[in-house]
């Protein structure tokens, strides 16, 4: 249910944000753009962290500085500021600890300013469970004669968001590849998985050269972010009879 959000009442919502946002911000007679399509936005998670970003579309708009409030909409108290994603000269902002709702719509409202002026002001809002684009985790492989170990690194503390994720959503996909057969190994993981999580992906032809890349299956199958693929030549087996 939370993955069948349809697009439309996404949008017509997005616009009393628009308004609701500003009105609540108290910004809206003083912007001199108030515009939704001044920046494109991106939420990621990028090594287990939220990672909120946004690109001004207008490149000869350049701000020095931007500053990033946001409101939770089923819980509409109120503009927050972060303080960390305020005044900041990147742009993009973490966001791990404060958005910790998955199926939760957060209404998002960037500033950007060069000396005392505004020169734009960006809205989006995310449904953040449809919208947030998995990257995948880093991981590194051992190989053997037969079998190869696939070490994916989990972080050592896992921020709620992350639990939530693997509990009811997240699954991830070791894919490996020899030649043209390609097999997909997905490993149970759940809230608990911390640190590194080995895989063996074992009963392998020796003397043969083997592939693995991993990534998080999105819920649209064209999202998918695969890693860069590493590849290793097993060794071929000893011949002990002789
Ligand atoms: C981009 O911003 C500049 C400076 O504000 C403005 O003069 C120009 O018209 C803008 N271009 C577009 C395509 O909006
Ligand atoms: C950001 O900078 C402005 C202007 O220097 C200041 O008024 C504002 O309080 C700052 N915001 C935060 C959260 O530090
Ligand atoms: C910015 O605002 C402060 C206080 O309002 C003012 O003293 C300062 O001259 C302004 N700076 C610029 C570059 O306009
Ligand atoms: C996980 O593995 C990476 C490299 O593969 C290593 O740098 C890191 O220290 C390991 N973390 C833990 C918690 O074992
Ligand atoms: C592991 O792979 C490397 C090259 O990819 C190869 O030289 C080495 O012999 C392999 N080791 C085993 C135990 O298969």
């Amino acid at each position: 249910m939370l993955w069948s959000q349809n697009a439309s009442p996404l949008r017509s919502r997005n616009l009393c944000l628009v308004v609701c946002i500003s009105l609540l911000s108290g910004v809206l007679s003083s912007l001199p753009d108030l515009s939704d399509k001044s920046c494109t936005f991106k939420v990621t998670l990028h090594n287990f962290r939220v990672i909120l970003s946004w690109e001004l579309k207008n490149r000869s708009i350049v701000p020095d500085r931007y500053t990033l409030q946001y409101t939770v909409i089923s819980r509409p108290d109120g503009v927050k500021i972060v303080e960390h994603c305020s005044n900041i000269t990147a742009s993009f902002c973490d966001l791990t600890d404060v958005w910790e709702v998955l199926p939760e719509t957060y209404a998002v409202m960037v500033d950007g300013f060069r000396g005392n002026t505004t020169l734009v002001t960006c809205f989006t809002d995310f449904f953040l469970a449809a919208e947030i684009s998995l990257e995948p985790p880093e991981f590194d492989i051992v190989n053997f004669t037969d079998h190869i170990n696939v070490n994916v690194n989990f972080p050592p503390v896992l921020p709620k968001i992350l639990e939530e994720l693997l509990q009811f959503h997240l699954s991830l996909i070791i894919e490996e590849q020899s030649g043209e057969i390609v097999k997909k190994h997905n490993p149970a993981l759940d809230e608990h998985v911390i640190g590194n999580f080995t895989y063996v992906i074992d009963k392998l032809l020796p003397n043969t050269n083997y592939c693995v890349s991993v990534y998080f299956m999105p819920r649209n199958l064209e999202a998918i972010r695969r890693s860069p693929i590493k590849c290793t030549l097993l060794q071929p087996a000893r011949d002990t009879e002789f």
